[in-house]
């Protein structure tokens, strides 16, 4: 057997393919960023065609570097940023309309309405999400309304939906000769359009968005050793089976070998996603958590997990180097956060659009409060970080409100993790210790676990499991009081940011 399995990790901001070998270790990475189409405020979309483009560029490179060819690979996975929709002419694989982005709040009005009536608590309680623009169903809708000749084609069986998983596998199988059009039951828990229960498309919420059938994919398992097909082979891409493909925060979950329910990790990327394994039982969330597919190995009943999904984390970092400019670099931010002690009583909630888990507030914007003349660059540094912190510390525990679990050790990963600084205040705030593996690059090493369980690479989750290692840990460090008095500063702040936007 080849001796390596690759994994294409599609982000929101950039597309990578990494190589790992048994251990789990990596051998190889290529990474390219795509552009963030931004026509207007709250719109966000990325072009199908530059993501396929980057993907096909990165596997190739990869393994140029690496000395290996497609024949090394014993199989590959495939990771996406989730929700993020495309819809496309099947006949000549051109996307009706850029894909429309998860942080997108363009269809605003489609969600309100549906929460006007009873069929809110429909999509609730059969996909596991509240209403909102986050997902894909209104998205989709959007497309099919707004697009000329979206919807004639649709109806007649010519334009297919696809998630970024969709996109890429269609294409990496032959796209117009012949791709396949699948998805994963992780992904399409994200839609708004599967029945958790079932793992079917479900007729009902296809109608509350009036969405033809015939544009979906088939829906298999994580990890499939034959419904994904095969590469074709094009631009170096060599002929490898697709035996994994789930979302990008459910394959950090396996790449965190998070797989006994009660198991949590919490990723910190773009926005922040905790996820709690909650077994082959399906929790019903109370405090405004979702319910989610975790993953499904083969032929193996689906696990399930509550997230909690915050939408802007380290994109709060980037705002300010890119809008405010108070640094230069991402990295930055610790050394200037560093100069103070504590935040100077300033707090900031980077409500940008809107707050998600535990809120679901579409109506926040952002503040920064509690300023006075005393307070620097530093402090809203310092502030940025622990509203990183602050928003975990939210979701934790509606996490322990719903399922009584305790979150005893976090296990943490994503681009934030590089700050020491950041994940000691997080320990801190939560009052419980944070632990960093080895592999941080947990998504695609999720991707990789999948598929290569799939093609018999792995023998199982306890193989994989063993291959864990932790790299660095934080205590926390706070007394009690103070724990409990910047929380509860906390949740004034939040406070403020809502009912800010008019309801039209
Ligand atoms: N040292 C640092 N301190 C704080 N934030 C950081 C640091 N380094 C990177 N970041 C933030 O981490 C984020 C990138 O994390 P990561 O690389 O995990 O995301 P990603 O997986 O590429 O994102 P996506 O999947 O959404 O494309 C950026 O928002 C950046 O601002
Ligand atoms: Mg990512």
């Amino acid at each position: 057997m080849a001796d390596f399995i690759g994994a294409v990790d599609q982000g929101t901001t950039s597309t990578r393919f990494m190589v790992f070998d048994h251990d789990g270790a990596e051998v190889a990475r290529h990474q390219l960023e795509h552009e963030q189409v931004l026509p207007r405020a709250g719109w966000v979309e990325h072009n199908p065609l530059e993501i396929w483009d980057r993907t096909q560029t990165v596997i190739g490179s990869a393994l140029t570097r690496a000395g290996l060819s497609g024949s090394d690979l014993a199989a590959i996975g495939i990771t996406n940023q989730r929700e993020t929709s495309i819809v496309w002419d099947r006949r000549t694989g051109r996307p009706f309309h850029n894909a429309i982005v998860w942080q997108d709040t363009r269809t605003d009005s489609i969600a309100k309405a549906l929460d006007a009536d009873e069929r809110g608590q429909t999509i609730r309680h059969k996909a596991g999400l509240p209403p909102a623009t986050y997902f894909s169903a209104g998205k989709v809708q959007w497309i099919l309304e707004n697009v000329d000749g979206a919807r004639e084609a649709a109806e007649r069986g010519d334009a297919l939906f696809g998630t970024l998983d969709t996109w890429l596998v269609w294409n990496l199988t032959g796209g117009p000769r012949g791709g396949i059009h699948a998805t994963d039951v992780t992904n399409a828990s994200r839609t708004m359009l599967m029945d958790l229960t079932t793992l079917d498309w479900d007729d009902e919420l296809l109608g509350f968005f009036d969405i033809p059938r015939r544009m979906l994919p088939d829906i298999h398992a994580s990890s499939d050793d034959t419904a994904y097909g095969t590469t074709s082979g094009e631009r170096g891409t060599a002929k490898v089976p697709i035996t994994g493909v789930l979302g990008d925060q459910q394959a950090a979950t396996v790449g965190q070998v998070c797989f006994e329910p009660g198991e949590a990790k919490n990723t910190y990327g773009t926005g922040n996603f905790l996820l709690l394994n909650t077994g082959t039982e399906l929790v019903r969330s109370e405090n405004g958590l979702l319910t989610t597919v975790a993953y499904q190995f083969g032929s193996a009943a689906p696990v399930y997990a509550l997230e909690g999904s915050i939408a802007v984390t380290g994109s709060a970092v980037q705002w300010l180097r890119d809008q405010l400019g108070i640094i230069s670099g991402a990295s930055e931010i610790e050394g200037l956060a560093a100069q103070v002690d504590d935040t100077g009583g300033v707090y900031f909630v980077p409500a940008f659009s809107g707050l998600f888990a535990p809120y679901w507030r579409s109506d926040a914007r952002g503040a920064i409060v509690g300023l006075s003349r005393f307070n620097t660059n530093a402090h809203l540094a310092r502030a940025t970080l622990e509203a990183i912190c602050y928003q975990s510390r939210d979701v934790a525990d509606a996490m322990t409100a719903d399922s009584g679990v305790r979150i005893e050790t976090l296990r943490v990963d994503g681009g934030v993790t590089a700050n020491r600084l950041c994940m000691q205040l997080q320990a801190d705030i939560l009052g419980v210790p944070v632990s960093k593996p080895v592999v941080a690059e947990t998504t695609a090493l999720g991707a990789a676990y999948a598929a290569g369980l799939a093609a018999g690479f792995w023998s199982g989750t306890e193989e994989l499991r063993s291959k864990w290692a932790e790299a660095e840990r934080w205590e926390p460090q706070w007394s009690d009081d103070q724990r409990r008095d910047g929380y509860a500063g906390w949740r004034k702040a939040v406070e403020r940011t809502l009912d800010w936007v008019d309801v039209d």
